[in-house]
C-alpha cells in the first residue's frame, strides 16, 4: 500500500514532469522517510519529526532536498548556517541522475558520497540480487547513521565504507572494480577523479554533476589500459 507521503510526492514529480517511467513503483517501495534523520532542516527550517510529524513528513516527502549536517557537524541542530556539509538531495534530482545511469539488475555500483544511504537503497533495489551497491563517505559520522538505516531498512548487504574521494587501496580498492561510478558532488570537466576512471570497467559509466553549474555529465570508460574516458551526455 502506498503511503500517502509518498503519493504526495510522486505527484508532485509527475507534475512538474520530473517522474521518470518506472521510478514510481521505486519510490513506493523504498519510502524516503526510513532515511532522514528526526531532526534535520530543510529551506535552513529545522524540521523535527517527535514535536512535529506532520511537518517532518511534509518536507521529506517533497521535492526539496534535506540538510542533515551543517558545518561538518560543528553546528548542532536546530541551528543552522551557510554550510552545510551532508544532506538528501533532491528527489528530482536524484531520479534525473539514476535514469542517466542507466541502471540495470546485476550491475555493481559505486556511489560517492553515501549521505543518508537513501540513494544507496534505491540503487541496491535496482541492481537486484545479482548486483552489488558499495558506497563510500567522507565522514564517519555520516557513514554511521546510513549504514544503520540501511540495515533497519533490509539493506544491510550494502558495502558502506568511511573514505574520501575513492576507494583505497587498504580496502582493496586497487583490486575492485565498478559497472557505474555515481558520484553527487560536483567536480570540474576535465577534473574526473583518476580513481574513479580506474575503478570503473571497460564499458562502464562514471556520472557525476559538473562544476561550477551542477549539470548531470556523464562519461564512459571507453579503453583499455590507459582508460581514457569521453562525455557522451550533454551537460543539462
Ligand atoms: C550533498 S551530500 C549528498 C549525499 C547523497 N549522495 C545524496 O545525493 O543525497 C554530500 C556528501 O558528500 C560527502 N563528501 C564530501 N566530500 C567527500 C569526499 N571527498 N569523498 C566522499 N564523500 C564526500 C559528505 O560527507 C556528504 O555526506
Amino acid at each position: 500500500m502506498t503511503l500517502p507521503g509518498v503519493r504526495a510526492l510522486i505527484g508532485e514529480l509527475d507534475a512538474a514532469g520530473d517522474l521518470p517511467a518506472a521510478f514510481g513503483p521505486l519510490l513506493d517501495a523504498i519510502p524516503r522517510e526510513q532515511f532522514i534523520p528526526d531532526r534535520a532542516a530543510v529551506d535552513r527550517v529545522p524540521i523535527d519529526r517527535g514535536t512535529d510529524p506532520q511537518a517532518w513528513l511534509a518536507a521529506v516527502y517533497s521535492d526539496r532536498s534535506i540538510v542533515t549536517q551543517f558545518d561538518d557537524g560543528r553546528t548542532p541542530w536546530p541551528d543552522v548556517d551557510d554550510r552545510p556539509t551532508s544532506s538528501a538531495s533532491q528527489p528530482s534530482v536524484v531520479l534525473g541522475m539514476l535514469d542517466a545511469l542507466q541502471v540495470t539488475e546485476g550491475l555493481d555500483i559505486l556511489e560517492i558520497d553515501t549521505g543518508t544511504g537513501y540513494n544507496a537503497a534505491l540503487l541496491r533495489h535496482l541492481v537486484g540480487p545479482t548486483g552489488s551497491v558499495t558506497t563510500i563517505d567522507i565522514d564517519p559520522d555520516v557513514t554511521g547513521h546510513a549504514a544503520a538505516r540501511l540495515t533497519a531498512a533490509g539493506f544491510g548487504d550494502v558495502d558502506v565504507l568511511t573514505q574520501g574521494g575513492a576507494i583505497s587501496a587498504a580496502s582493496g580498492g586497487e583490486g575492485r572494480s565498478f559497472d557505474r561510478v555515481i558520484a553527487t558532488m560536483a567536480v570540474p570537466l576535465g577534473r574526473i577523479p583518476h580513481a574513479w576512471v580506474a575503478q570503473c570497467r571497460v564499458g562502464g559509466q562514471i556520472l557525476t554533476r559538473s562544476a561550477p553549474t551542477c549539470a548531470a555529465a556523464r562519461w564512459s570508460v571507453s579503453t583499455s589500459p590507459n582508460r581514457a574516458t569521453r562525455p557522451d551526455m550533454p551537460c543539462r
